[in-house]
């Protein structure tokens, strides 16, 4: 009999596209997907370290999901890389801890549970290609949006980041094996491509052909303009960035290249010089701005989001209103802000003056209000306008689509035929928060 699987995913897009190629490794090995976890033997969560709500969850879920029939249960990612054996502890029913790197050995680490060779097995060990050699050339399931991981790692430490802890030190894919990947996506039928990595933009990967010269690795831009020649590829985009990493380069190829959004995630964290110095960033508030004025003067269309964290250790009102104001000046098409969380292992968690959580909250809700602002206005200013949107899901109405423009903003039609997987062109009528209304044109 064929042994079932249930698959759980924490956290940022990065796991999403390791879950999908955990997925497809089990699936070649025999093993069946199912979408309820009580009908399966196995059941794998795949998860996230980055805040502390995103970990605790796991240990939660395992008692919710777990049935009579479970048999093995196999905790993965960035949880299981950072508490290693202290997962058995914390949930005796767990089997198996596997690491971000070793997801393809998954097969083989459930077969000695179920065969009853072993009972616990752990392997965080940090290999750095072999995962990726598991997936290349493996046609499952291909959709009309994929994620294609470039570069995993960073070298940065944030002080208040665990994923230099967690995906280990910076290192990148070489060119000619994404390309390969790419290509066989697109002739699956992929239309969009978004190419991953922790700092995506510090990609330094070997060169894609032998013959291009010994010394020759490419970055980021270069990378791109060799994708966005593949025939077929209707749009390409890349997160998420650093802003010491954008180079006049990477600019120049969203002028030059027709097919990537001109769009770019650019995390500013905090608007305080101060609290930008103590997390580690490496630039100034002025020396951020100057980066994006430079980028909207070589691609005059371009527009951000960003990450901010609220909070962190020693933060005073001055230096969150610092916050406060930079998102005002930048006036982000979309955001994402959060409140610090202490995390074990890294710089912050051991400062003094860690914030209150009701003030956090407080901050938070100021920035959030702030940053909603914005984002309304630049949804209204897309009235009337005509949009080139991926749809990629069903609305809550009949007939209703939901799809993303070139900036990440979510635009919601009604259409009789099936949209999804579909660009169309869209105009534009109406304007919320959250999401814009049009027609199909
Ligand atoms: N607390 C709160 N937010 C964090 N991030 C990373 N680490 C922490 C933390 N300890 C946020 C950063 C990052 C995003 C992916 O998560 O804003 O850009
Ligand atoms: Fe974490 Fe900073 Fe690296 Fe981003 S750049 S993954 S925030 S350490």
């Amino acid at each position: 009999m064929q042994e079932t699987f249930y698959i759980k995913v924490y956290g940022c897009q990065m796991n999403v596209y390791d879950a999908k190629n955990i997925i497809g490794t089990m699936e070649r090995h025999g093993f069946v997907r199912t979408i309820d976890p009580k009908s399966a033997d196995i059941l794998i969560l795949y998860t996230c370290n980055i805040r502390e709500n995103a970990a605790r969850k796991v240990f939660s879920a395992i008692g919710m999901l777990k049935s009579n029939r479970t048999k093995v249960v196999a905790i993965g990612g960035c949880v299981a890389q950072a508490e290693k054996e202290e997962i058995f502890k914390k949930s005796k029913i767990v089997n198996i801890v596997f690491g971000p790197h070793v997801y393809h050995k998954l097969p083989d680490y459930i077969h000695l549970i179920l065969n009853g060779e072993q009972s616990k097995i752990i392997d965080v060990s940090i290999e750095k290609f072999n995962k990726f050699k598991e997936t290349q050339d493996k046609n499952n399931n291909v959709s009309f949006s994929e994620f294609v991981t470039i570069q995993e790692g960073c070298d940065n430490f944030c002080s208040y980041c665990v994923v230099p802890y967690t995906r280990g030190r910076e290192y990148s894919r070489a060119a000619k094996d994404i390309i390969l990947d790419i290509k066989r996506l697109i002739a699956n039928g992929t239309k969009e491509i978004i190419l991953l990595g922790q700092n995506v933009n510090s990609y330094n990967g070997e060169a894609a052909y032998i013959n291009i010269g010994a010394s020759s690795n490419w970055k980021l831009d270069r990378l791109l303009y060799e994708i966005a020649g593949i025939d077929g590829i209707k749009r390409l985009r890349y997160t998420t960035s650093h802003p010491k990493d954008m180079t006049v380069d990477l600019m120049m190829a969203h002028a030059k290249i027709t097919v990537l959004a001109p769009f770019a995630h650019v995390p500013i964290q905090s608007g305080s010089d101060r609290i930008l110095k103590l997390m580690n960033r490496g630039y100034t508030a002025i020396e951020y701005l100057d980066k994006l004025k430079t980028f909207q003067t070589v691609c005059p269309s371009m527009q951000f989001s960003s990450d901010f964290i609220v909070g962190f250790p020693t933060e005073t009102l001055e230096d969150f209103g610092a916050t406060v104001q930079i998102a005002n000046v930048v006036k982000y098409t979309v955001s994402y802000a959060f409140k610090y969380s202490r995390r074990d292992s890294t710089l912050a968690s051991k400062m003094d003056g860690q914030i209150p959580e009701h003030e956090k909250e407080s901050r938070l809700e100021v920035l959030q209000n702030s940053l909603s602002q914005h984002q309304i206005s630049r949804n209204n200013s897309l009235i009337g306008q005509v949009q080139w949107v991926l749809f990629d899901k069903c609305g809550k109405r009949k007939n209703q689509y939901i799809g993303k423009n070139a900036y990440m903003q979510s635009v919601v039609v009604e259409c009789e035929t099936n949209l999804i997987g579909e660009f169309k062109d869209i105009l534009i009528e109406s304007a919320g928060m959250n999401s814009v209304y049009g027609k199909v044109l």
